[in-house]
């Protein structure tokens, strides 16, 4: 089937085990646990109403922001996720090919299969980085220093990871990084992602970050510090105080701890903690654009998707991301034409029906 034929991001996913190994399936796939947080990740999204207005021009409609000075075409980032190549040959390339096309910021994983220079070098959008901190704290700086030198924009720091959830298709899957894949972005050695260390720690992952480390970050970076994985409205005035430049509010896609609030759930909560004080972000279970509409009513200046562009990736390479980002983006448009919003900052809860 041709991207263009696709009309939703269902469809993608509907199609993506026809085109990854069943161990890249369940690594896309799976949430931890029971998998309650997953499910009302995306249907918490859904159950919002929507309050139509009538008799406003919207023969206009503008979609762009601004976030830390950049102007962003559209408010959807694409979400960073590990390990490209498990997905499609060109990897991170054939991601960045997409948001390319659709004028979009791809925000790369640390541990991308692809170097971030690489990326940055073909990237016509601002590339933000995602880190996950090391329990070395040199390597860290190399991470944070090279990212910054290949011209990103801004750091995401992933602070809800200290070990990984209990993800049942992953393991029932055997999940290992192939033994010719390549973290570029990492000196690290030989690595597993898997659990090592005792029962739940990874070699990949920090246990020991803690807000410290997020002041420390904050004095050696140069672009915008943003915390990524904030639930806790308490930790998320916390990090408005320490000096972080803004927020993903993200469960992770529920991979981690089940029975978390969506992040529907939990937006409005921080936005009422936060006050506008940083720019709000959020991700999981976005799939339509009625999804992001209500997201920004509720407080974001921005979405981002993770999975169904990794089963676009799949199925299509640079094509399906692309289509991803453009059927969202007609999605949105639509919703914003038909509740009467013609531009971004015109969206607020009055769009809700409460
Ligand atoms: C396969 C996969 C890999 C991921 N890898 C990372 C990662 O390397 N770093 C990170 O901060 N988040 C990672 N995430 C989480 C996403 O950034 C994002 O929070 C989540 O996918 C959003 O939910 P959604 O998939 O429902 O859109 C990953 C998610 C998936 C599905």
């Amino acid at each position: 089937m041709k991207p263009e034929e696709i009309l939703s991001l269902a469809e993608f996913e509907s199609i993506a085990p026809e085109h990854m190994s069943p161990m890249a399936l369940a690594y896309v796939s799976g949430g931890a646990a029971d998998e309650l947080t997953m499910h009302a990740n995306n249907e918490d999204w859904r159950r919002i109403k929507l309050k139509p207005r009538v008799l406003v021009d919207v023969s206009h409609l503008d979609l762009s922001t601004e976030l830390f000075g950049h102007k962003m075409d559209t408010p959807i980032l694409l979400a960073p996720a590990a390990f490209h190549r498990l997905f499609h040959p060109d990897a991170e390339l054939a991601t960045v090919a997409g948001a390319n096309h659709a004028k979009a910021t791809m925000v790369m994983s640390s541990y991308a299969t692809e170097a971030v220079e690489s990326v940055t070098a073909v990237a016509k959008h601002p590339i933000w980085f995602q880190l996950y901190t090391q329990t070395d704290k040199e390597l860290t700086r190399e991470m944070v220093e090279r990212a910054q030198a290949a011209g990103c924009k801004a750091l995401c720091v992933t602070v809800d990871t200290p070990v990984l959830g209990a993800r049942h298709r992953e393991s029932r899957s055997h999940f290992h990084l192939p033994a010719d894949f390549k973290l570029p972005n990492l000196n690290l050695g030989a690595i597993s992602h898997r659990p090592v260390r005792g029962a739940i720690y990874s070699e990949l992952l920090n246990p020991q970050l803690t807000w410290k480390d997020i002041e420390w970050l904050r004095s050696i970076a140069k672009v915008p510090l943003l915390l990524k994985g904030v639930v806790n409205p308490d930790d998320a005035l916390h990090a408005a105080n320490s000096g972080v430049d803004g927020l993903i509010v993200s469960n992770h896609g529920a991979r981690n701890l089940d029975t978390l609030p969506s992040t529907a759930q939990a937006l409005p909560r921080i936005a009422e903690k936060i006050q506008g004080r940083i720019p709000l972000l959020v991700d999981g279970g976005i799939r339509r654009g009625t999804d992001i509409l209500k997201a920004i009513a509720l407080g974001a200046t921005s979405v981002l998707v993770g999975r169904p562009y990794l089963y676009a990736l799949a199925a299509a390479g640079s094509q399906g991301v692309a289509r991803v980002l453009e059927i969202l983006k007609t999605e949105l448009e639509m919703a914003m034409a038909l509740t009467g919003r013609t531009t971004i900052k015109e969206i607020d809860r009055s769009v809700l029906w409460e």
